[in-house]
């Protein structure tokens, strides 16, 4: 526990997830006011908050679809600050290419893609408003540069998020707002570890392709979003910071 980030106001999408609340804990954890977001409802994200306010007890939260621009802005206007925001949202759900369905392929966009873009513009028009030196972190993946099979859609939508990274990165630098993202590998826990559980062909590949054998886990990941919204990266933007156990560097069976 720390204090770097005390007096920051920092909004997690997706917070009421495994990947959001352990974000929303490790920064409450070094000071921030975290609101926690999330489609779920309130009793669906309850121990998230509970966990969350351990660390810092007047964290709050507030049930948002990011796919709904109306409700994004309005919910982003009625924060007091906001200094540290982590579009994290996301969904998976795989399919073979030829099946893809077009709800399915839509989905992903709308979720992980266009999410994104309504809560970062809508955070940054605050930011920029509010003259406020912000921290943008994306959750990307390390499939937006690297094929796996059968999740087209995912894989193209945090690809999509890496670009959105370097386009905000590009022209938010003059107000001095940073955008980063981290591009967590397979995690045991939240959509990798229902994978892990549901998909015996998925449980397969993954045992073969992590070059430091175990899955990653949420506390590394949100602990790479702490030094994404800390003093350490006040140089960093644009840059997708990879976690992913080496699964980026390709394998090949010698
Ligand atoms: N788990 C992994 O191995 C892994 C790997 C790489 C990237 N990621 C990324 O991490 C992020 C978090 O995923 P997770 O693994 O914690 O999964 P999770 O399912 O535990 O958490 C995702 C959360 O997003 C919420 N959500 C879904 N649609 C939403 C919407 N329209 N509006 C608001 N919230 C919505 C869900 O309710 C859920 O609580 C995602 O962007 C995912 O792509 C996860």
């Amino acid at each position: 526990m720390t204090d770097m980030l005390e007096g920051k106001t920092a909004l997690v999408t997706g917070a009421a997830g495994d990947l959001g609340s352990a974000m929303a804990r490790h920064l409450a954890a070094n000071g921030a006011y975290v609101v926690l977001w999330d489609i779920k409802s309130a009793d669906e994200a309850q121990s998230a908050l509970d966990q969350t306010r351990l660390h810092n007890g007047h964290a709050a939260y507030q049930q948002v679809d990011v796919r709904d621009r109306a409700a994004v802005d309005g919910a982003i206007a009625a924060l007091p600050a906001l200094d540290i925001v982590c579009s994290n949202a996301g969904i998976v759900d795989a399919q073979p290419f030829l099946e893809v369905t077009q709800d399915n392929w839509q989905n992903h966009l709308d979720i992980n893609l266009t999410g994104c873009f309504n809560v970062c513009q809508a955070a940054a028009r605050k930011m920029v408003a509010a003259g406020s030196a912000g921290r943008i972190i994306l959750t990307s993946s390390w499939v937006g540069s690297i094929p796996w099979p059968e999740i087209t859609p995912y894989a193209v939508s945090k690809a999509g998020v890496n670009m959105l990274v370097k386009q905000m990165a590009r022209e938010l630098a003059g107000h001095r707002i940073l955008v980063n993202a981290v591009a967590p590998g397979i995690v045991a826990a939240g959509l990798a570890g229902r994978q892990l559980r549901e998909e015996p062909q998925y449980a397969a590949r993954v045992a073969k392709v992590i070059p430091l054998v175990e899955p990653g886990s949420p506390e590394e990941i949100a602990e790479a979003v702490v030094y994404l919204a800390g003093p350490q990266t006040a140089y960093m933007t644009g840059s997708i910071l990879t976690l992913d156990g080496g699964c980026s560097l390709f394998q090949f069976d010698a």
